[in-house]
């Protein structure tokens, strides 16, 4: 379908970063419609032209695979179009519908990639010139507020203007491909179903750990913390993914009706379970890859004395028949060992066993990334002899180790080309809805209320780590370690 992609906030980090990138990949692969046009929108004054220069050095700072050519990038450049907007001006939003005007695209996207205060006021201002008829979605970029209230208010705006099936609000985890896999791994396969439950696992561990520090957005994160930016909202997807019920179809609200029921019978938190069940942390100066790094009261636009985490480790439970009394622990954070995220599913021990030796539980491991795969931990016997040189019958821990990257060794598409390409076509699958993020809010925000009342602050731990020793502790209460500890 010929399409128009509006592109708020054109200039901005993500918009170079992530965005861009995605949409010049997505043209070179030639998933593009030919006849589609974007247009950057943003406060300084320039040309098309000046705009694609500006931009063109950006694209060469990717991975040397996914850098433009000469000739791409002049291909890729004739769809890219500027637009000078003061988003409180209505006068700006006549601009941009005439330039719309030019001609009738089947589908125009407005990906509002500004800061969220703006949000409200842009779908108003869109709504007022008839730019949100039925060809019109708009894609909201997290933070969608940062509270149920702020959350709410942005909705509610959103909805005075556009119905929900045009308002599309991202998370860039349900992009990635590896947790594609994990609807595939449930809902395509057969084998785990049965045993996708309490009676057969003990608990499940979500880590998204980060070698990070917060770079240059020290302001934004110190007025966000680990909670918000990766709990609230990428963390606790993965768990809904994890926990839903098979849904009757693969349509957009019937898996987030499913993903909705999740979030809504997790174990609500009060003041005495966040100071039990939740550990958050705060980076000091380390070492990361053996190199020097300085803690996070020392990082560019941080206040001093801040009590914002950047790590947080959480025990909650899903209460519902197919989970209830397993423990799903959910641990994220900045300036950590190593970059890495995965699922780890705990199965139960086994009841009884005629071998000689220890037996370890089995154990499968969803890798997000870097690596995208899965491992699946068994028991085998070696074959081998004992001390005596009997035959042993000693069980030895093994893995199946499925490497998706070398399966499907094509390229794969990424994160950010997956759902700009769903949100053109209309595909709602891998957006999150109002009433799932509104409930996510709502759970989090007893933990946001305890910590704001608590003096103590977060607890501190060496970057290059894996976090403060509590949250190795609040695992260890119920018999469990994380996987570095293994
Ligand atoms: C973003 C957060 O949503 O996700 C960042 O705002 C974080 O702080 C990023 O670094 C992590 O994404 P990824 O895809 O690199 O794991």
């Amino acid at each position: 379908m010929s399409f128009d992609f509006v592109l708020f906030g054109g200039t901005g980090d993500l918009s170079w970063r992530k965005l861009m990138p995605a949409l010049f990949q997505a043209h070179r692969h030639g998933h593009l419609h030919a006849d589609g046009r974007i247009l950057a929108v943003a406060r300084d004054e320039q040309t098309d032209e000046q705009y694609r220069e500006w931009l063109r050095p950006k694209l060469q700072e990717a991975d040397t695979a996914k850098r433009p050519t000469d000739e791409e990038y002049a291909s890729f450049a004739q769809r890219l179009h500027y637009l000078r907007m003061d988003l409180a001006e209505p006068e700006s939003y006549k601009r941009l519908k005439a330039w719309l005007a030019e001609r009738s695209a089947e589908t125009v996207l407005m990906y509002l990639a500004t800061s969220p205060h703006l949000f409200p006021q842009v779908c108003q201002q869109l709504a007022a010139q008839g730019l949100n008829n039925e060809r019109v979605r708009v894609v909201l970029e997290k933070p969608l507020g940062h509270d149920l209230k702020s959350a709410q208010d942005i909705n509610r705006a959103v909805r005075l203007a556009f119905r929900e099936q045009q308002a599309l609000r991202i998370d860039h985890y349900l992009g990635k491909p590896s947790v594609q896999n994990l609807m595939a791994l449930r809902f395509g396969n057969v084998l785990f179903e049965p045993l996708w439950r309490r009676e057969s696992i003990a608990n499940i561990q979500i880590t998204l750990a980060e070698t990070l520090g917060v770079g240059t957005r020290g302001d934004f994160y110190d007025r966000t913390g680990a909670l918000r930016d990766m709990i609230q909202n990428h963390a606790l997807q993965l768990l809904t993914m994890i926990a839903m019920e098979p849904p009757s179809s693969n349509d957009a609200d019937a898996v987030r009706d499913e993903k909705l029921k999740v979030l809504r019978s997790l174990k609500p938190y009060n003041e005495e379970t966040v100071r039990s069940d939740v550990v958050r942390g705060q980076y000091r100066a380390g070492h990361i890859d053996g190199k020097p790094v300085q803690g996070y009261l020392d990082e560019a636009k941080v206040p001093a004395g801040s009590h914002t985490e950047t790590f947080v480790a959480l025990r909650t439970e899903v209460r519902n028949w197919r989970w209830a009394g397993v423990p799903f622990y959910l641990r994220t954070g900045k300036r950590l060992a190593s970059r890495e995220s995965q699922i780890v599913v705990n199965f139960r021990p086994m009841p009884h066993s005629i071998f000689s030796g220890p037996v370890q539980p089995n154990r499968l491991v969803i890798k997000l990334q870097p690596e995208d795969g899965l491992e699946l931990h068994l028991m085998a016997v070696k074959g081998g002899a004992s001390g005596s040189g009997a035959p042993s019958d000693a069980l030895t821990p093994v893995f199946l180790d499925l490497d998706f990257d070398k399966v499907f060794p094509a390229d794969r598409v990424g994160a950010y080309e997956r759902l700009l390409l769903d949100a053109l076509a209309g595909r709602l699958n891998l957006f999150v809805r109002s009433d799932e993020q509104e409930q996510a809010w709502r759970w989090v925000e007893p933990i946001l209320h305890a910590w704001h009342d608590d003096p103590h602050g977060p607890r501190p731990y060496a970057a290059g780590s894996w976090g403060p020793a509590a949250a190795s502790a609040l695992v260890a209460r119920d018999g469990v370690s994380w996987p570095q500890e293994w």
